[in-house]
């Protein structure tokens, strides 16, 4: 099944695969902004941006204005990424730590996150110090990798016996995320799915990735899959205070 991407469609495979980290930044980029469009000229964080490519293109498709924020990629190789794309002045790049966000508060109109946030975001009070970069009317929204179900303790499913892999343990369903947020009382209109496309990019991500890295996927895609994604966004309240 070729996901409904036609966004993404439009961009050089090759490119897209030399700069991958993961699933399809693209498709989850897009996946997102079907739920969460942007506007020409809004400024948005893209945390956790990697090489900078899911930035390019919401520069390119929104007209957005981006801060291209990462901290395992140093900014210069995604600063010559964004000039070949022409979109100097348009996409910033940025070496910072989650935690330690070199941005003024309420500075942004959006702030996305794309197989980054389960990195950091599983921290209650996360949501509040990211939150604080926001506009009050601001949306935030998150595509990252998750599980369909919780795992309990001692709760490996059998199809995964021998093959799971422990940073997983940052993994959860989308309902678990919808609480996570919802339970800080800091946001409106959360809304939290999981993309129709979900296994077609788990599928694509597998003929992308090294093969060793093939067993748990492949044995997921096999078994009763447990691998999904959360799609996750939400609004700070327009009274909201910016700190
Ligand atoms: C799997 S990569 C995905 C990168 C990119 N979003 C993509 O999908 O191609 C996860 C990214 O999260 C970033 N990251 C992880 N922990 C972070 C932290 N504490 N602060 C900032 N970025 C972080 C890493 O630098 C890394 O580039």
């Amino acid at each position: 099944m070729a996901p409904r991407f036609p966004r993404s469609a439009a961009y050089d495979e090759a490119w897209v695969t030399a700069n991958r980290m993961g699933p399809n930044v693209l498709w989850l980029a897009e996946s997102l902004t079907q739920r969460m469009p942007l506007a020409a000229g809004e400024r948005v964080l893209d945390l956790g941006c990697g090489k900078a490519i899911s930035s390019i293109f919401l520069a390119r498709e929104f007209g957005a204005e981006v801060w291209a924020t990462d901290l395992w990629i140093k900014p210069t190789g995604n600063w010559e990424r964004i000039r070949e794309a022409g979109l100097e002045g348009r996409v910033h790049p940025i070496h910072a730590e989650a935690h330690a966000l070199p941005y003024a508060e309420g500075f942004f109109d959006a702030i996305v996150s794309l197989d980054a946030y389960q990195y950091f975001g599983t921290d209650d009070l996360y949501l509040q110090e990211v939150l604080r970069f926001l506009r009050p009317g601001g949306r935030i929204g998150v595509v990252c990798p998750a599980f369909r179900r919780e795992l309990g303790p001692d709760d490996v499913p059998a199809h995964l016996a021998g093959v799971y892999r422990q940073d997983w343990h940052c993994f959860h369903s989308p309902a678990w995320w919808r609480d996570h947020w919802r339970k800080t009382g800091l946001v409106e209109a959360l809304h939290a799915d999981e993309p129709p496309e979900t296994d077609a990019i788990w599928a694509e991500f597998v003929h992308h990735t090294r093969e060793e890295e093939h067993p748990p996927l492949l044995a997921d895609a096999a078994g009763p899959r447990l691998l999904g994604f959360a799609r996750v966004t939400a609004r700070k309240p327009d009274g909201a205070a910016t700190a």
